[in-house]
């Protein structure tokens, strides 16, 4: 198998293990990724980039509430409209006007006053298809995350990049590929992975 050939097994049986998980199973594993993600996040904060969960990724809304509740901006992915697979990230709120976009996944109607630049994010919070201890992630093929960060890579105030995962989508070691951006910290229901502190 080449390296695409075993991305993409690893990417179909990661996706059927998260989304074989019962309702229980995910309900639990949001809640205990809440309080791993409180402990994680520094007392002092000013904005947040999340996403709203979509084919068993880990539900992150009780977070996105607690943002709110403590007056932490949050801020959604919205498909670039003009630069062919990049993200834009905007503000969102309880009163964001949504839009369903054409993967079917829910984002803020584009509002070029709600756009903010990576940059002013302390912390990135990314959905994955696979991970592994080095910090390597592996998404659904796309490349959108990939593009969208690639120029900050080597940026000292990017954000924090922290993928969100369930125990379930840990590999042994990804095949990766150069324009894969790694990741500061994997966070699951049970690790706090940091592969710098490791
Ligand atoms: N910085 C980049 N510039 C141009 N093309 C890129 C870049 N990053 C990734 N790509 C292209 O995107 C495609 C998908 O990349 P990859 O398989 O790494 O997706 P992924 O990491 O699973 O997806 P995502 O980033 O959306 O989570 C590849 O063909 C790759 O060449
Ligand atoms: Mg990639």
């Amino acid at each position: 198998m080449n390296t695409t050939e075993s991305r993409n097994s690893l990417r179909r049986s990661f996706r059927n293990a998260r989304k074989a998980l019962t309702v229980q199973q995910q309900q639990d594993a949001s809640a205990a990724l809440f309080t791993q993600i409180e402990h994680f996040l520094p007392a002092s904060l000013n904005r947040v980039a999340l996403y709203l969960a979509n084919d068993g990724e880990p539900d992150l809304s009780t977070v996105i509430r607690s943002c709110w509740q403590h007056q932490i901006a949050t801020s959604l992915p919205v498909l670039h409209p003009v630069t062919k697979k990049h993200l834009l990230m905007l503000n969102y709120t309880a009163d964001t006007p949504m839009h369903i976009n054409r993967f079917g996944i829910a984002e803020p109607a584009l509002n070029c006053q709600a756009i903010r630049l990576l940059n002013q994010h302390d912390v990135l919070f990314m959905p994955l298809v696979g991970f592994d201890k080095q910090g390597n992630r592996l998404g659904m093929g796309g490349g959108f995350y990939d593009r969208t960060l690639a120029s900050t890579v080597n940026c000292e105030s990017r954000p924090r990049l922290v993928g969100v995962a369930h125990d379930c989508q840990q590999a042994e070691s990804l095949p990766i590929q150069p324009w894969d951006v790694p990741l500061d910290a994997i966070i699951t229901p049970t690790q706090v992975i940091q592969p710098s502190n490791s």
